[in-house]
């Protein structure tokens, strides 16, 4: 079954930005002149996804009006100089539909997923943490690669990259046989392990292709590490019982949800981007 539908968990508080978070969502920072969720968007709509399904919660209305039509600020644009300002985001909203739910309890990322059945249904999906921007600069997207690697073995998929073993409780880690370049098979994932405890060194990212399945198996899952639900738990307990895979992304990931990876986002897209912007 084609992959169409790309999950958002949006929902969270970003207490790492406050105070800047607290009545503005964290996916809506700016990095130059997109918020994060642009980034994610088209990330998904450049690996031939149409339907962006969004977890929001208490605040984040800013995202609805994002994908959307601002009436008033047309009318004042048009025909002006600016107007080209607002041709890729006008673009990128002609190519996709979204679809939004809330969250109402923040019980973490796992919950935030299951929120979203209502919005995906009985099929395969991506999701994509919008905090986590990626970029690849041979144009091929962390996600692209993602969905070449599922239309192969058509299991649900994490990303992951290497991360220095002192990091590790920041991540998921898994532990796995690597079965071609860059794919691991996992046989174990541990959330936030501290470095003593960690099975690798090799971290999952916010980039998941799932199986619908999914659904049911986070339902099952109880509360873990923080009291939260964790996907990490619920993909273990799906890799004991049939197959989830690990794949090493090309590309570079920028942890946008802590003020360093932000800036350090900022200044590399800046140093690509910066004759558009003067
Ligand atoms: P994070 O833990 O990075 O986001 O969750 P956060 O909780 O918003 O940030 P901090 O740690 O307080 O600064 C990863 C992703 O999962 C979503 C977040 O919005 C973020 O995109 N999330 C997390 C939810 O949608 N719901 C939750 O209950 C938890």
């Amino acid at each position: 079954m084609k992959i169409s539908k790309c999950l958002f968990p949006a929902a969270g508080y970003g207490t790492r930005f406050l105070p800047v978070t607290k009545a503005m969502p964290k996916e809506m920072l700016p990095i130059l002149t997109k918020p994060l969720i642009q980034y994610g968007v088209e990330e998904a709509v450049e690996a031939g996804l149409d339907t962006m399904a969004i977890i929001t919660g208490r605040g984040k209305r800013a995202i609805e009006d994002h994908f959307d039509i601002s009436y008033e600020l047309e009318h004042q644009i048009k025909g002006s100089s600016k107007e080209h300002l607002l041709d890729e985001i006008r673009s990128l909203i002609s190519k996709c539909t979204f679809t939004y739910t809330r969250q109402i309890e923040m019980k973490g990322l796992g919950d935030a997923i299951f929120k979203g059945k209502v919005l995906i249904g009985r099929e395969p999906f991506a999701v994509i943490l919008a905090d986590d921007l990626c970029i690849n600069e041979d144009g091929n997207g962390v996600l692209s690669q993602m969905i070449t690697l599922y239309q192969k073995y058509k299991c649900s998929i994490v990303a992951i990259m290497e991360v220095p073993k002192e990091e590790t409780y920041k991540y998921g880690v898994i532990e796995g046989k690597e079965i071609e370049d860059g794919v691991y098979m996992v046989s174990n994932m541990v959330e936030k392990p501290e470095p003593s405890e960690a099975p690798s060194n090799l971290a999952i990212i916010g980039r998941y292709i799932l199986t619908p399945d999914i659904f049911d198996i986070i339902n099952k899952t109880k509360p873990g590490k923080n009291g939260e639900i964790q996907i990490t738990d619920a993909l273990m307990s799906m890799a004991q019982k049939g197959m989830v895979l690990a794949c090493r992304f090309k590309g570079k990931r920028f942890d946008c949800g802590s003020v360093d990876g932000y800036v350090e986002a900022t200044n590399h897209l800046y140093a690509l981007e910066k004759d558009k912007h003067i």
